[in-house]
């Protein structure tokens, strides 16, 4: 990339055509490579440990600016385990939506882009005869054999993307009109969800097939079936979006702060349903928020995110019993209690995430930390592993400082 001139806050027409020309050569290349056709072969992979549905490892996702590179996801390494909930925190801006958005290959090219690293996936699916069509499964009327492939989400041509998106990955988001077509019903909707992935599914299977995934996110079908989204409140629309996500049977559900846009009593009735669902599908669940409370009701395992990086990682008492890192405990201490007046200031962690453009060599919260030593103006921390599930990438807990 051009050599920016870091001593300023501005940048010369210069260095800004040599950057213009130097993204426009990255994103043509990784364009093809995203279009390309490819055999099964190129991207199909091993899980590295059997108990998990998905290990996302090393993961960049840039994006190509007119300023210069965003270094969004910036090798990002975590796993799902199979029936677990993982909760994502981190301050907003940290990378969680890039990463969920890399895993469903919903990255908007040409100028955002996954750069390097591998996203592998367990996925479930029809076994087909050489013409494409599924094979009935012997004995059992309406059901399919079935096949357990692992993909590399990340190298598969986008126009592979299909075999796993909204069938057996699906998405919660924060706003639910963004995902609902304003033109057809909730019944419309739903019922296309089944007719797409369920083979040979007729209108009447649909139907029923969309009404009791409504009972099951807690919406009497007859007042809602034949409704548009824009008849709807934000509460129910989001139930309707996760009787939607629901419909496909995914064996990951990925939640992009769902509960956010909501009211604070519909936001509990809301994680109460997820929680529900979670005990109820046979998948697990990726669960990303800014909200700590939520987190620690819900989630098995917790990722910390900071600035496209994770900092922390472990189980969701190791997280809370046991922070290590320097910044998931300021965090905590910024998690608002109900034991707080209204006249008590929220505890917010000084300072600012560095400019994603132009990220230090060094530990990237160092200006905001108060248990900095001369190591942390050295090289970036490694992951330093502290328990068989706890991992923490700060000097502090850096081999030599533990044994010694
Ligand atoms: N389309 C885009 N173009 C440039 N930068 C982007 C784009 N989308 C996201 N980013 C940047 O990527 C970083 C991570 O964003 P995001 O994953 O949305 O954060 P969050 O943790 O709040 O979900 C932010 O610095 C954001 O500005
Ligand atoms: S590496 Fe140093 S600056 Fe970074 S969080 Fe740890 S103690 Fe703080
Ligand atoms: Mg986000």
């Amino acid at each position: 990339m051009a050599k920016q001139n870091t001593a300023k806050n501005y940048l010369s027409g210069k260095e800004i055509r040599a950057i213009a020309k130097a993204n426009a050569k990255e994103m043509k290349r990784l364009e093809a490579y995203k279009n390309r056709k490819a055999d099964e072969s190129e991207f199909l992979t091993q899980m590295k440990k059997q108990e998990n549905i998905l290990e996302i490892e090393d993961l960049h996702t840039f994006f190509y600016t007119e300023q210069g590179i965003v270094k969004a996801v910036n090798g990002v390494s975590y796993d799902v385990p199979k029936n677990a909930v993982v909760g994502v925190v981190g301050e907003s801006g940290c990378g969680k939506s890039v990463t969920s958005m890399s895993v469903m290959r919903l990255i908007q090219g040409p100028t955002g882009q996954i750069v390097d690293g591998s996203i592998r996936f367990v996925s479930n699916e029809y076994k087909r005869d050489e013409k494409g069509n599924p094979i009935p499964k012997a004995g059992a009327e309406g059901e399919y054999e079935m096949v357990e492939k692992v993909y590399d989400i990340a190298k598969m041509p986008i126009n592979e993307i299909h075999r796993i998106r909204g069938k057996q990955i699906a998405m919660i988001f924060q706003e639910p009109m963004t995902s609902l077509n304003p033109v057809f019903t909730i019944g419309q909707q739903l019922d296309e969800v089944t007719l797409l992935h369920v083979p040979g599914a007729t209108k009447e299977m649909a139907k029923a097939k969309s009404e009791e995934m409504l009972r099951l996110v807690g919406i009497i079908p007859e007042n809602v079936y034949k409704a548009f989204p824009h008849e709807l409140s934000g509460g129910m629309r989001q139930r309707v979006m996760i009787a939607m996500a629901l419909a496909a049977e995914p064996r990951l559900i990925i939640a992009d702060e769902p509960t956010t846009a909501l009211d604070v009593t519909i936001q509990a009735q809301i994680l109460d349903l997820l929680q529900d669902i979670k005990d109820k599908i046979d998948g697990s669940i990726l669960l990303i928020t800014h909200d700590l409370g939520v987190i620690a009701e819900m989630a098995d395992y917790v990722v910390v995110m900071y600035a496209g990086k994770v900092i922390e990682k472990g189980t969701v008492y190791e997280i809370f019993q046991d922070p290590k890192h320097p910044y998931t405990i300021g965090l905590q201490k910024s998690k608002p209690t109900m034991s707080l007046d209204d006249s008590t200031e929220l505890y917010n962690i000084p300072g600012n995430v560095p400019n994603p453009i132009n990220m230090p060599a060094h530990c990237y919260f160092k200006e905001r930390c108060a248990k900095c030593t001369a190591k942390c103006s050295g090289e970036y921390p490694g992951m330093v592993q502290v328990s068989p599930t706890h991992f923490v990438a700060c000097h502090l807990y850096d081999e030599e400082n533990n044994n010694g």
